[in-house]
């Protein structure tokens, strides 16, 4: 069973999808913690309800980022956490946090990687005028937004389309490509050859109905739409 610290700064929307699908036992990991960066999180009251530990680690009252992540790498050494997921976590992590985790941090972006990285993807993606987006779930590497590539759904976008609306349509894919992500990691079903990341089974592409217009690289199982 895999062990989780789930790290989040806002909504929790991403970090529900995770805790739906361990629920209902198709994702076989636990998360062990919910840290965040804000107080104010939402997504805190999400763990709650689910019983979840919490904690509250505000960058402001550190006085170097080197601080603040020593105190992110105790707790989550503290209750045993192998995977460090982040799921909208609004802070970057440096060399020595990502080192403390060799591939085992993943985060998700909203675009299609390596396209439109860093903050406000969906806005930047919907004002360039692009006719697809998607999301990206990727192990993390020193570079933001730069590690292999684990899964990727691909969406429409429409010339009337404006952050928001780009980002709640891509958003129904992450909720979906994030738990398949770590349920591959959890069945050690990932191989990572430089920037390749290989999956051990048979791997067909997934194409979302057609009200729901979407395409997954290939792998995503039935359990994860
Ligand atoms: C998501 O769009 C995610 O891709 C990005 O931040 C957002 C977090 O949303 N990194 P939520 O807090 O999971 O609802």
């Amino acid at each position: 069973m895999l062990s989780l610290a789930v790290l989040i700064s806002g909504s929790g929307s991403n970090l529900q999808s995770i805790i739906d699908k361990i629920e209902e036992e198709k994702l076989k990991a636990r998360i062990k913690v919910v840290i965040s960066n804000n107080p104010e999180a939402y997504g805190l009251e999400r763990a709650k309800k689910h019983n979840l530990k919490t904690e509250v680690v505000e960058h402001q009252q550190y006085p170097s980022r080197e601080r603040f992540e020593q105190e992110l790498i105790k707790i989550i050494k503290g209750v045993g956490a192998e995977v460090v997921v982040l799921a909208g976590f609004m802070r970057i992590l440096s060399p020595l946090f990502v080192s403390t985790f060799p591939h085992r941090i993943l985060n998700i972006h909203p675009a299609l990687l390596p396209s439109f990285p860093g903050l406000h993807a969906q806005a930047q993606a919907a004002d360039y005028g692009v006719k697809l987006s998607g999301c990206t779930v990727h192990f993390v590497d020193e570079k933001m937004d730069n590690g292999p590539i684990i899964i990727q759904a691909v969406v429409p976008a429409l010339p009337e389309d404006d952050g928001d609306s780009l980002g709640a349509r891509i958003l129904r894919w992450e909720h979906r490509i994030y738990p398949q992500a770590l349920s591959w990691l959890a069945e050690d079903k990932l191989k990572i050859q430089g920037r390749k990341v290989f999956l051990e089974k048979e791997m067909k592409p997934f194409l979302g109905p057609i009200e729901e217009p979407g395409l997954v690289s290939p792998g995503l199982e039935k359990d994860f739409f």
